[in-house]
C-alpha cells in the first residue's frame, strides 16, 4: 500500500448521519459485553424460525461450529413469504435493467409467485432436499428466482460466474455432482450476445451427473437444445403450480456451495449454512449500509460471487428492501451508464469495487457530472484494499463529499462483512476500520502474538462462517485452522494503526486478486503447463493501475520450442479458455530457468520485483543465482 498524506485524514460523521443511523454506539458496547447475546438478539429480530433454536452456538466440535442448532427455518420463506404476508407485498423487491435497456421490476408478491412456481418446476425435475443445482447464469431476475427456489425445497445451489470457461464450469459441476444445470441462451456484452449456453454445451460433454438443463431465453441468440435433456424455462413455468410449501430446514443445513480459488490448483467449494448466514447478512446490511424502507440499494457485484449472493439477493430480500441489479458492461453505450442508471432508478446506497472506481476515475469526472446523484446517501467498496486516492475520488465525485464510504473487508468464506465501518465510525481513506459488532479479529505474528503488522485472524466463530469445504473436511481444517490453531486464518496480511484501525494489505498466500477476483497462481500455472510447448510456469501478480493486480507468467519452454509473439497469444488464449478471461496473463515472459529456493519453492517475490521493474532483492538463497539476472535481462528486452 502506498503511504500517502491522506492516510492521516479522518472524516467524522455528521450529526445528521449519526442521529439517523440504524447503528448506535450502544450496540457496539452490547456486543463487546456479550457477543453471543448480541447474535442471539440479531437472529431473534431478523430471522423467522419455524421451530425455535436450542443453542446460539454449538462449539463442541471445533472447527466445525454450528449456529442456532435445534431450530428450523427456510431462507426463501424469510426472503419472500414474510414480505408477501405484510404491507410490503407490492413493494419492489428486485429492479433489473439489461444492457440493451430491458427493465423488469418484481414486487415481493410477484417474486413470491415466481419462486413458488420455479420450486415446483425443480421438484418436477426430480430435485430433492440436499441435491445440488448448478447455476451458470447472467445477472437476470431468473437467477435470483432460481436461487430462492432452490432454498425453498432445500436444494443446494452452486453458482458458477458466467465469465468462467466451460472447463471451469465442468470441474465445478463434477465436484458438486450437480443434478440440474440452469443457464440462459446468452446475455449482452457491449451490444452482442455472449454465448452462455454454447459454453455450457461444451461443459456438458463431461458432466455425467447432470440430468436436465433448464434454459432461460434472454438474449435471443441461436442455441442448440438437446432433445430430452434441455428444457426452456418459460415452457416449464407455464404449467407450474403457484404454491410450493417451503421445506423446513435445520438451522445448520447447507444452503449453497460457492467455489473460490485457494493456493492449490483445485478450487474450493465453500459451503455455507442457513440460519447463521441469514442472521449475519441481514445484520451487516442493516447496520453498515443502514438500509431503510425507502432505500434503493445497488450492489454492482455479479451474483456469481459471494458479494452478489449476500448483498444483491439474500441480505436485501430478507430485510424486505429494494435491490437493483444490472446485467451489462459499465461503459455501454457510454461511460456514464452507471450514473445514468443510478439517477433513473433513484439509487440511494451504492456498493462497488475499487477496480471499478479506478476505472471511473480514469475516465474522468465529466461522466458522473452529467447526472444528478443527489439521491445517494451512502457508498461502499469491497474486494481489495482501496488506494486512498481512489477513495477520495469516490468520496468527492460520486458521493458529493456528503456520503460516508463503507470499506467492507470480508471473504467468500466469511459470508458477510467482518471488518467494516458503520455510518457512525470516523473514516480514513484506505482502511476497513474496525470489526463489526460481535466479530473478534486480531493481527498476530507467527507465534499468535498480537502485533501491529502481521497476519489477519478471526478469533472466534461468527454466524455466517463457512461450514466446511464441500466434500473435504480436511482441506477446511488445513486451509483455515492449521496455522493458528483456534484462530481462523484469513490468508491476508494486515497492519494496525494508532487508532486501532485495521489496514488489510493483501494476500500473503499464493492467491492473486485481479479486479477484486481471487485466482490461485497454481490454477493459472497448471493451465499453462498443459500446453505442449510449456515445461514449467510461475505466475505472479503484477501491480496494475485498474485491476489492482494483473497475472504475469514466467514460462520455461520445452526443448525444441522457441518463444514468439504467436506463442504468447496462444498461451494467453489457452488460459482464458481454460479458466476464464479474467485469468489471462497480461505478460508472458519466456525464460530458461526460474529462481527457486533450495527446497524448490519458486521465489515469487523476486519475480514480482522483476515484473514491476524494481531492483533485484536478496538472491543469496537462490539455488542458481544466475537465473535471476537472466530473467531480468529477458524482461528488460521485452519492454524495449
Ligand atoms: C479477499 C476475499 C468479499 C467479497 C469480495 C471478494 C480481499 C476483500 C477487502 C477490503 C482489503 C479486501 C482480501 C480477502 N478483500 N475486501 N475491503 N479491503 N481487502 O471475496 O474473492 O473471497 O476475496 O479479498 O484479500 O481475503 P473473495
Amino acid at each position: 500500500m502506498e503511504k500517502t498524506a491522506l492516510e492521516d485524514r479522518v472524516f467524522y460523521p455528521s450529526e445528521e448521519v449519526v442521529k439517523n443511523a440504524n447503528i448506535t454506539q450502544e450496540i457496539y458496547e452490547e456486543a463487546k459485553k456479550d457477543r453471543l447475546g448480541f447474535w442471539k438478539r440479531m437472529a431473534d429480530e431478523l430471522v423467522t424460525f419455524f421451530k425455535p433454536y436450542e443453542k446460539v452456538l454449538d462449539d463442541s466440535n471445533p472447527p466445525f461450529f454450528r449456529w442456532f442448532t435445534g431450530g428450523t427455518t427456510n431462507v426463501s420463506y424469510n426472503c419472500v413469504d414474510r414480505h408477501y404476508n405484510s404491507p410490503k407485498r407490492n413493494k419492489a423487491a428486485l429492479c433489473y435493467e439489461s444492457e440493451i435497456g430491458r427493465k423488469v421490476i418484481l414486487t415481493y408478491r410477484e417474486l413470491y409467485v415466481e419462486v413458488n412456481k420455479f420450486a415446483n418446476v425443480l421438484k418436477g425435475l426430480g430435485v430433492k432436499k440436499g441435491d445440488r443445482v448448478c447455476l451458470y447464469m447472467p445477472m437476470i431476475p431468473e437467477c435470483a428466482i432460481a436461487m430462492l427456489a432452490c432454498t425453498r425445497i432445500g436444494a443446494i445451489h452452486s453458482i458458477v460466474f458466467g465469465g468462467f470457461s466451460s472447463e471451469s464450469l465442468a470441474d465445478r459441476i463434477n465436484d458438486a455432482t450437480a443434478k440440474i444445470l440452469i443457464t440462459a441462451d446468452g446475455n449482452f456484452r457491449r451490444g452482442t450476445p455472449f454465448p452462455l449456453k454454447n459454453n455450457a454445451d461444451v461443459a456438458l460433454q463431461s458432466t455425467p451427473s447432470i440430468e436436465k438443463v433448464v434454459v432461460v431465453k434472454n438474449a435471443g441468440n441461436e442455441i442448440n437444445m438437446v432433445e430430452g435433456r434441455d428444457l426452456w424455462y418459460h415452457d416449464l413455468m407455464a404449467t407450474a403450480d403457484k404454491y410450493c410449501p417451503p421445506e423446513e430446514m435445520e438451522a445448520d443445513a447447507p444452503l449453497f456451495i460457492l467455489y473460490t480459488s485457494g493456493s492449490t490448483g483445485k478450487p474450493k467449494g465453500v459451503q455455507h449454512t442457513t440460519a447463521g448466514y441469514l442472521t449475519q447478512v441481514q445484520a451487516t446490511l442493516k447496520y453498515v449500509f443502514d438500509l431503510k424502507e425507502t432505500d434503493t440499494f445497488w450492489c454492482t457485484a455479479d451474483i456469481g460471487w459471494i458479494t452478489g449472493h449476500s448483498y444483491v439477493v439474500y441480505g436485501p430480500l430478507a430485510l424486505g428492501m429494494t435491490s437493483f441489479m444490472y446485467d451489462g458492461t459499465i461503459d455501454y453505450p457510454d461511460k456514464d451508464r452507471m450514473w445514468d442508471m443510478a439517477e433513473r432508478w433513484g439509487v440511494t446506497v451504492f456498493y462497488t469495487a475499487p477496480t471499478a472506481i479506478r476505472t471511473f476515475m480514469k475516465w474522468g469526472t465529466e461522466y458522473p457530472k452529467k447526472h444528478d446523484l443527489s439521491q445517494l446517501r451512502l457508498l461502499g467498496t469491497v474486494g481489495e484494499p482501496i488506494n486512498p486516492e481512489a477513495w477520495m475520488w469516490y468520496y468527492e465525485n460520486i458521493g458529493g463529499g456528503r456520503c460516508p464510504i463503507m470499506d467492507t473487508w470480508w471473504q467468500t468464506e466469511t459470508g458477510g462483512f467482518m471488518i467494516t465501518p458503520t455510518p457512525i465510525i470516523p473514516l480514513k481513506p484506505g482502511t476497513a476500520t474496525i470489526p463489526f459488532p460481535g466479530i473478534e479479529v486480531d493481527v498476530v505474528d507467527e507465534n499468535k502474538q498480537p502485533t501491529d503488522r502481521g497476519y489477519l485472524v478471526v478469533k472466534s466463530p461468527w454466524p455466517s462462517m463457512l461450514m466446511t469445504i464441500w466434500g473435504d473436511d480436511n482441506r477446511y481444517i488445513d486451509q483455515y485452522w492449521k496455522r493458528f490453531g483456534d484462530m481462523y486464518f484469513a490468508g491476508d496480511g494486515a497492519k494496525r494503526d494508532e487508532m486501532g484501525y485495521i489496514w488489510v494489505t493483501g494476500r500473503v498466500d499464493d492467491v492473486l486478486n485481479v479486479s477484486g477476483h481471487r485466482l490461485g497462481t497454481a490454477e493459472i500455472e497448471s493451465a499453462l503447463v498443459e500446453c505442449e510447448e510449456v515445461a514449467e510456469a510461475a505466475v505472479i501478480g503484477k501491480k496494475h493501475d485498474v485491476k489492482g493486480e494483473a497475472p504475469c507468467a514466467f514460462v520455461i519452454l520445452k526443448d525444441g520450442f522457441t518463444g514468439s509473439p504467436e506463442l504468447v497469444d496462444k498461451l494467453k488464449k489457452h488460459v482464458g479458455v481454460k479458466i476464464g478471461p479474467i485469468a489471462r496473463p497480461d505478460d508472458i515472459i519466456f525464460t530458461a530457468s526460474l529462481p527457486k529456493t533450495r527446497s524448490g519453492k519458486i521465489m515469487r517475490r523476486l519475480l514480482r520485483d522483476i515484473a514491476e521493474g524494481r531492483a533485484l532483492g536478496d538472491v543469496t538463497t537462490l539455488a542458481d543465482p544466475g537465473a535471476m539476472q537472466e530473467i531480468a535481462a529477458q524482461y528488460a528486452g521485452k519492454e524495449d
